[in-house]
């Protein structure tokens, strides 16, 4: 069976940009890839390279595990859990360590912005992160791994560290490519259309949580920052704020930038707006109705113990070969 994996930190709620970028289009794929398993985590080691409150983090590791069935995934081919609770992924970080460069780590972007934004300590796991989210994706010998914009280099990483234990040890690990969606790859935030829509910006107005209320989603759309020229162009250089706005309304409606540029190019930015704003409302509605379903009917931690066994099998087993491979422990037949 192939496999396609993929994960999100629990780093707080949800907002568009993870949802646009990475949850929608796993939806998506599961649809076209009724063949591969799914394997979707929750990536709370990945949290914690920054201090975290654990009250706040645990509330989180149960809100995107919700949120990931509310927004649709289908538990048919898939399994969905823990990165923790499979012990199997701090091993393998480790021994990915092993064979990635300090070069290699210093070049990372999201380590440089990260690290930057640290008020007191860097730690050495921030450094490292790239090494652990390898080793999440090779552990299962993903074949895809749909993520956003941002996560790229780390993608290009894990192949290079793929293909550089194959050519020391024969074909080991399954090289994984990247799935990144044509539109929502890189939602911007509303606030400061340069900058990624993130949730650690202190802007709370900057972005648009799933859990929002309406009045909330229009607020924040209606007063998302533009520009002065008036058109309705698409130009994320010139015009990072409208160009974020379409990117939003064309990954929601699957209608081409194109479509939508021609749809409204004589719109004022006003009823633009409104448009957006009514299209996140709709998209989330049935979100929000299906998130309060799922935490009232318990059926999360059933499902996240299931997607743990079966992930957990899969992942002590390449562990237990890559120990063996490059020479670890006494040998075995
Ligand atoms: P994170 O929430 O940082 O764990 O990211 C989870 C997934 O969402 C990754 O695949 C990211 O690339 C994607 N993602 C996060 N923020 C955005 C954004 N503003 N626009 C598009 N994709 C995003
Ligand atoms: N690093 C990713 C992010 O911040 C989350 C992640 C961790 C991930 N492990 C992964 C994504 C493995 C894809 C595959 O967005």
């Amino acid at each position: 069976m192939k496999h396609i994996v993929s994960g999100i930190q629990p780093t707080g709620s949800l907002n568009i940009g993870t949802y646009l970028g990475s949850i929608k289009n796993f939806v998506r794929l599961q649809e076209a890839y009724k063949d591969h398993h799914f394997l979707i985590f929750i990536a709370d080691l990945h949290a914690i390279t920054i201090p975290r409150d654990r009250a706040e983090l645990r509330k989180s590791i149960k809100e995107v595990a919700a949120l990931y069935l509310a927004c649709g995934l289908k538990t048919d081919n898939l399994s969905l859990f823990i990165q923790s609770e499979i012990e199997a992924h701090s091993q393998m970080s480790y021994l990915l360590q092993c064979f990635t460069y300090m070069g290699e780590l210093e070049r990372m972007t999201q380590f440089k912005e990260k690290a930057q934004r640290q008020e007191k300590g860097v730690t050495s796991s921030l450094f490292t992160y790239p090494a652990l989210m390898a080793g999440d994706i090779l552990l299962y010998d993903a074949e895809y791994v749909p993520v956003g914009d941002d996560q790229k280099q780390h993608l290009e990483l894990t192949r290079d560290l793929a293909i550089r234990v194959n050519n020391r040890y024969g074909d080991f690990f399954t090289v994984p490519k990247p799935l990144i969606p044509k539109v929502g790859a890189r939602i911007m935030s509303l606030t400061e259309p340069t900058k990624k829509m993130s949730k650690s910006d202190d802007n709370i107005k900057s972005r648009i949580l799933l859990l929002d209320d309406d009045n909330i989603i229009r607020k924040r759309i209606m007063s998302a920052v533009t520009d002065t020229d008036g058109q309705i162009r698409f130009d994320p250089n010139n015009k990072p704020g409208i160009s974020n706005l379409l990117s939003i309304l064309s990954a929601i409606t699957n209608e081409s930038i194109e479509t939508l540029v021609n749809t409204y190019k004589d719109t004022d930015y006003k009823t633009f707006k409104e448009v957006v704003a009514e299209a996140v409302v709709k998209e989330l509605k049935p979100i929000k109705e299906k998130y309060h379903e799922v935490i009232k009917s318990g059926e999360v931690d059933t499902i996240l113990d299931q997607g743990k066994a079966h992930a957990e099998r899969i992942a002590r087993k390449k562990i237990a070969k890559f120990n063996h491979k490059i020479g670890l422990g006494r040998k075995q037949k």
